[in-house]
Parts: C-alpha cells; sequence; structure tokens
C-alpha cells in the first residue's frame, strides 16, 4: 500500500459475532449473506465466517458467487439472483446453488444438469419468486424425475413486520404457495433475514435463517415505543391481529470495520482565506488544517463535511467540500505530517450522521480503498 488509507476488518470479531447469533437463534443453515463484496467487508472474509459457524453462504449475481468460490472451495454458495440458463455449466463445476425464480426461468433448465436449486417465493414483495401454487407443484414433481436436487425454498420478507402486518401476511402466503408440495421434504427452508429474525419468534416450519447486516455487527435493538406512540402500537396489534415482536435482543454484536488514512501535509490559512473547491469555507481566524487523501472516489459521502474524524484520540472537523481524492481537517498545533487519522469507527454513528443506513455506507466504500484484515493480530492487505 502507498497511500496509507484503507479500511481495517476485524475478522476474529465476525467470528464472535457468528458464534453469538446461533447461541440465540437455533437454525441447521445459518446462510451468510456476502453479497456486495461482503456488505463492503470483502471476500476474504467468507472463510473467517466459515470458522464462526456459517454453513452456507449466498451472493447476488454469479460473479459474485464465483470471487467467493475463489475464497472457499467447499461451501455451497446460493445465487440469489436468476441465473441466465447458458451459464448452467459454470454452475456445475463450481458448485453454484441457482435459485428458481419463476416459471420462464424453470422451462429454460437443462434438467440434466448436477446442481441445486432453491425455489423463491415471492410472498408480497413483487421482485423475484413464484405467485402460484400450481406452478410450484409443477416444479416439485418435475425436479423429482431430474437430475437438479431441490435442496431449498426460500422467501424474502419485504418489511420488518414491527409497524405493519406484511410480515404475517407474508408467512401465510408462503404458506399457501407452498401448500401442495411436502415442505418436509426439502432440506433448507429459510424466510428470514436478519431483522424479522431477532424481531420475531421462529417460524416453525424454518430450517434456516439468511444472516446480514447482523452478521456485520448491527445487533438491530430498539427502543420500546413509549406514551402516545405505544398506544398507538397496541390498537393497531390487536386491529390486524398482529403476532408478537420484540424491541430488543439478548445479541451482544460489535462491528468490525473501520476506515483510515494518514495525514499528507498540513498548513497554515490566513483568516478570509478558503479553502477548496467553490470556496465553502472561508476561515474566520488564523487556522492550521491537514489535508488526508481520501475523497468521494473513496466513497466518502459529499455530505460528511463538518463531520469530525479522529487524530491521536480527538475529534477534528472536516472542513470545506468534499474533493474526489482529498478532504481538509481543521486541526491544532499538536497535529503533524503523517499522524495517523480514524476517518470513521463507529459505523453506526457514522451512518446516523449521514442519514443513511448501514447497508449504504459499508458497500458505498469503493474498490479503490483496500482492505487490511485482522485476525488473531496478524494482519493481511488485499487490494480489490
Ligand atoms: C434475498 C436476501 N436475503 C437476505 C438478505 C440479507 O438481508 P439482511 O442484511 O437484512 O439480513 C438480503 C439482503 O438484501 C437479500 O436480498
Amino acid at each position: 500500500m502507498y497511500r496509507k488509507t484503507y479500511a481495517l476488518i476485524d475478522c476474529d470479531i465476525l467470528k464472535e459475532n457468528i458464534k453469538n447469533i446461533k447461541d440465540n437463534y437455533k437454525y441447521k443453515y445459518y446462510i451468510g449473506v456476502v453479497k456486495a463484496n461482503a456488505y463492503g467487508h470483502g471476500d476474504y472474509i467468507v472463510n473467517s465466517l466459515i470458522e464462526g459457524g456459517i454453513n452456507y453462504l449466498a451472493a447476488s449475481s454469479l460473479e459474485e458467487c464465483l470471487n467467493i468460490r475463489k475464497r472457499n472451495k467447499e461451501i455451497p454458495i446460493l445465487c440469489l439472483e436468476k441465473i441466465d440458463s447458458d451459464y448452467l455449466d459454470i454452475c456445475e463445476k463450481e458448485n453454484i446453488t441457482i435459485t428458481i425464480t419463476d416459471m420462464k426461468c424453470f422451462k429454460e433448465l437443462d434438467l440434466n444438469k448436477n446442481i441445486k436449486a432453491h425455489i423463491k417465493i415471492d410472498s408480497g414483495m413483487n421482485r423475484l419468486g413464484f405467485k402460484d401454487k400450481n406452478e410450484v407443484k409443477e416444479v416439485y414433481d418435475n425436479l423429482k424425475n431430474s437430475n437438479i436436487k431441490l435442496e431449498g425454498i426460500y422467501t424474502h420478507f419485504g418489511t420488518s413486520g414491527m409497524w405493519d402486518k406484511h410480515y404475517d401476511e407474508a408467512i401465510e402466503k408462503f404458506k399457501e404457495i407452498t401448500s401442495l408440495i411436502d415442505l418436509n421434504t426439502i432440506p433448507i427452508v429459510h424466510l428470514s433475514r436478519s431483522l424479522t429474525l431477532v424481531t420475531h419468534p421462529k417460524i416453525d416450519f424454518a430450517t434456516g435463517v439468511r444472516l446480514g447486516i447482523v452478521m456485520y455487527g448491527f445487533d438491530q435493538n430498539m427502543k420500546e415505543p413509549e406514551g402516545l406512540r405505544l398506544i398507538k402500537r397496541n390498537r393497531y396489534l390487536k386491529k390486524y391481529n398482529i403476532s408478537p415482536i420484540s424491541y430488543t435482543n439478548n445479541l451482544k454484536l460489535k462491528t468490525a470495520f473501520s476506515i483510515h488514512s494518514t495525514i499528507m501535509c498540513t498548513k497554515y490559512v490566513k483568516k478570509g482565506e478558503y479553502v477548496g473547491y467553490g470556496a465553502k469555507y472561508t476561515a474566520k481566524e488564523d487556522i492550521k488544517i491537514a489535508i488526508i487523501p481520501i475523497g468521494f472516489a473513496d466513497g466518502i459521502n459529499k455530505n460528511s463535511s463538518n463531520l469530525t474524524v479522529k487524530i491521536n484520540n480527538k475529534e477534528y472537523p472536516i472542513i470545506g467540500e468534499i474533493g474526489m481524492d482529498m478532504i481538509t481537517v481543521k486541526i491544532d498545533e499538536s497535529i503533524k505530517t503523517k499522524d495517523k487519522v480514524i476517518i470513521f469507527d463507529d459505523v453506526k454513528k457514522r451512518a446516523k450522521e449521514l442519514n443513511l443506513s448501514a447497508y449504504c455506507l459499508l458497500t458505498s466504500i469503493t474498490n479503490r480503498v483496500p482492505r487490511v484484515y485482522k485476525e488473531k493480530e496478524k494482519y493481511t492487505e488485499i487490494k480489490y
């Protein structure tokens, strides 16, 4: 690494998170969702996730699945998107499990291929998945006489169901759409994602769960509603007969992701001089500034102006416009060139400050930023 700007990922924390989730929620299959470069953490982490107890992985596209396969030859990987039937040979060779998303997708399959498949059910979100129970039955029956092994069936919840009836309705829809087949013959039945896992009681017929954001350290604990909000909520629950939910859980998770850099140079700015593009910041007094080599091309959000970075354990404000490659920070006399900078190490706080979800913040850090992995005090640098 020549430019000392990088993301640091603590693999030991990720392992502990998974152990903690497994202690609290009992399933046979824990499917680690590692799409979008493992939520920005990088594919390198997959072996740590497996060590922590993940026994299946899932990613969006075939490209993503094949990148993950390079990291581990054994772990089953589910492709969540529809794969063009031209690429089934690759799936067969690389042990990628396909998702059968609809009848057209099924009709295009070569039933002689030795691959595993999961059927996707559309339980209300109107993205991928079957909505018709007769079609599901047709696929189920036809797969029995084929080389394709029906290993799983799943759906994705469009809402958390904490404030609406869609979660309960989705479970009912899933039951209805799968009512003509025997779910007990399908090894992996997986419905929940992070938030629905921790806020609702276990779905009795589910054998697996897809762990995304929770695995990366976001416990999803929430404040219990109070006062008027609580009264409104209880009325709503009663009216729609919504199943019980929990706002808090016993998970003790930590985030494992932080962004670091080093001061490239410092300089003095006189009262009345401006800093950066558009002259958006004018010094109200003589100040000292630091130039730090990270910018919006690295994924630093343009709205980060006025947020702070940490240098020698003290917070200093970012001033002026965020550039493509550089940011400017107002410092004091104690700070000098080559001092280390933490751009952020509290993802939840930074996401909140930027009014973004943690998903958006993590996946917006670009591949220009090398990832450095810490595992048992050993550091490994990867450039994606
Ligand atoms: C189909 C599917 N399952 C699971 C997940 C994981 O979601 P979460 O990170 O909320 O657990 C995603 C993420 O978007 C998804 O698209």
